[in-house]
Order: structure tokens, then sequence, then C-alpha cells
């Protein structure tokens, strides 16, 4: 299996980049204080795929948020990573096929999605670089 290297050293926090892992898209989020807040804020156990925040990211890089780009539903790629794109009514990502709302931890919140934004294997190689996979 390949594995996919990601330089993080310039996601400022609210920003994303689109990376490409094993043919599919990646995103790489660095969150802002009020993104963690945020999701750390939702009861979890009112979540369609009950999962935390500290579950979904490698402990000491909590901000780091790295999902799959790809929509639980029916696999379109979610919207959101890129500068200007929306990002849904729970301010993570918004899936315009047919309107699937995730949060800032990738988590469905709205929509018909049945799953939370895959996180693949990962882990911080350094404190600028991720290796997936
Ligand atoms: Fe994303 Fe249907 S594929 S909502």
């Amino acid at each position: 299996a390949s594995t996919t290297e990601v330089d993080v050293s310039a996601i400022q926090p609210g920003q994303a980049i689109k990376a490409v892992f094993r043919k599919q898209p990646l995103f790489v989020r660095r969150l802002t204080p009020a993104e963690v807040q945020a999701a750390n804020a939702t009861p979890v156990g009112a979540l369609r795929d009950p999962q935390t925040l500290a579950e979904r990211t490698e402990e000491g890089h909590e901000d780091m948020l790295v999902t799959m780009g790809v929509c639980t539903h029916l696999g379109c790629v979610p919207l959101g990573a890129a500068e200007g794109e929306v990002k849904g009514e729970f301010g993570g990502y918004f899936c315009p096929c047919h309107g699937s709302h995730y949060d800032t931890a990738g988590r469905i919140r709205k929509g018909p999605a049945p799953t939370n934004l895959e996180v693949p294997e990962y882990t911080f190689t350094s404190d600028t670089t991720i290796q997936v996979g």
C-alpha cells in the first residue's frame, strides 16, 4: 500500500489544502481555536456517527483535521477545503450533490451521508509533515 507525505507547514488556522491519497482527494485542515471549541462543544451522543474530535485527530495535534475529501453518501467531493468555498451550516464541509453538511471535525450533521468523512491512517513524522497511509 502506498503512503503520501503532506507538508502542512503553510496551512494557516482556518485554511485547508487538498492532496491526493490513493488516487482520492484528501483534505488537511488546520482548525482555528473557535473551530476546535465548536467541535468539542457538540454533544457526541446526538451525532449520527458519534465520534469526538480527539478520536478523529492525533494526540497533541487536535487542530489538524485529516480526512478523505469524499462524501460518504455517494462519493462526491465536498466543498470547503478551498478558499472561498461554502462550508455548510456547521462550518466544516458541504457536499453539493445532495446537501450533506459536515462540521469542523468532519462529522456528518445534516443531509443523507450516513457516516463522518473518513479519517485515513496517518502520523506526524515531524512538526510540519504528516505521512498518510
Ligand atoms: Fe454527497 Fe450525496 S454524494 S450528499
